[in-house]
């Protein structure tokens, strides 16, 4: 009989989700079935409702009062592009522990001119904010920085990078990947501007989903990323200026929507404080599993973001003497734990941390990680490195 999955890979999807999410993509498919902004019957108002209160929910999550302002996309990295490639570029600031779905984009917008430099972090991936002053150019536009590491969980300054943006007057961009429903995120405290989201992660989702919200003043400078038909203003062969139909041609990912609208939901009863506190909690039963187990070498333990925050569930080790891969897939053969190999798409972080071009082996637990299963995956791990000989 196979054994019952243990998922740690939660930073790359979220699994489980909880039961209603399903339900919902379910009842769309079979029940509703219609589109949005285009239609005048009864069950494509209803579609049209569920659209409009899952803005809503966003916003409550992320502290943000203008449904209009959340744009649906098909996840964060479309999310990051539409943000990236839209607004005036020059110049922007990124952390050093940047993900690809932020990098790829600013090294493609190089060609055009566009110039970035990296806040240093030191080895924890923790930003070295002293340096902060000195990297502002006068054609500084913008600072993008994610909140949590994919690759050890290190979470940024969010709150004092916002105060900093603030007054000099920079676009400040957050990739919420990897943070997103797993804790408390304000984005009016923390001066955020836009906020890219996922959500198929700690959202809860489907995947296929995520969007950003973006504050209207950037939003009257951002051109648009694509162009179609918004079922709007259809007189005009003009892109419309209303939100969010701007950001918004084609039609949306309607069963993903209905899925990620009970997804919120069920995050908004549970809480995010409740979320973020059980997390934790597994964080640090992972975290006393693995430096009491010979043979690893735990990367870049942060401490959190310098107010209160812990870092988000992701951990990173070495298997110094031997392939992390090998160690990976016999921790999947032998005990069903599920882990990511490698480099996690952010060579930037793992420069940062140290672990270019080598990567690591990442636990990432999610909020349904039962503490039991993280204490097999460390029984695991310890079984499994005693069977490879070191050197292969
Ligand atoms: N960026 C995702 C991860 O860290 C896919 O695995």
């Amino acid at each position: 009989m196979q054994t019952k999955r243990i998922c740690l890979d939660q930073a790359a999807t979220s699994f489980p989700k909880p039961p209603v999410v399903a339900e919902a993509v379910l009842n769309y498919m079979t029940s509703n079935g219609s589109n949005v902004s285009r239609s005048s019957y009864k069950s494509a108002y209803e579609a049209e409702d569920t659209v409009l209160e899952t803005r809503e929910l966003l916003c409550t999550l992320f502290g943000w009062d203008d449904p209009a302002c959340v744009i649906f996309t098909s996840g964060v990295t479309a999310s990051l592009n539409w943000l990236i490639k839209g607004l005036p570029g020059d110049h922007v600031l990124v952390s050093s522990m940047e993900h690809n779905a932020v990098m790829r984009p600013l090294v493609q917008l190089q060609k055009s001119g566009v110039t970035f430099d990296r806040i240093p972090a030191d080895e924890n991936g923790q930003m070295d904010l002293s340096s902060l002053p000195g990297l502002v150019r006068d054609n500084t536009k913008a600072l993008i920085c994610t909140h949590a590491s994919n690759v050890n969980g290190a979470v940024n300054p969010l709150e004092r990078l916002g105060s900093f943006c603030k007054e000099q007057g920079l676009t400040f961009i957050v990739d919420t990947a990897q943070s997103a429903g797993r804790c408390p995120i304000d984005m009016k405290a923390l001066s955020i501007d836009c906020l890219a989201f996922t959500g198929h992660k700690g959202l809860l989702g489907p995947q296929g989903t995520g969007g950003f919200i973006i504050r209207r003043e950037p939003a009257e400078k951002m051109e648009p990323l694509m162009a179609g038909g918004t079922g709007s203003f259809s007189h005009t062969e003009l892109i419309p200026e209303a939100l969010p139909d701007r950001f918004e041609p084609g039609t949306p990912n309607l069963p993903g929507i209905f899925g990620l609208n009970a997804a919120l939901k069920w995050i908004l009863e549970t809480g995010c404080g409740n979320i973020y506190a059980k997390e934790k909690a597994l964080y640090d039963r992972l975290k006393e599993g693995l430096e009491a187990t010979d043979g690893i070498r735990i990367i870049g333990c942060p401490e959190g973001d310098g107010r209160g925050m812990a870092p988000m569930p992701v951990l990173s080790v070495t298997t110094p003497g031997r392939d992390a891969a090998l160690v990976s897939a016999l921790l999947d053969e032998q005990a069903s734990v599920q882990t990511r190999v490698g480099l996690h798409c952010a060579p930037s972080a793992h420069r940062t941390l140290g672990t270019f071009p080598e990567g690591t082996l990442r636990f990432s637990p999610g909020y349904f990680t039962a503490g039991e299963e993280i204490d097999i995956c460390v029984e695991a791990l310890q079984n499994v490195l005693k069977q490879i000989p070191l050197g292969i």
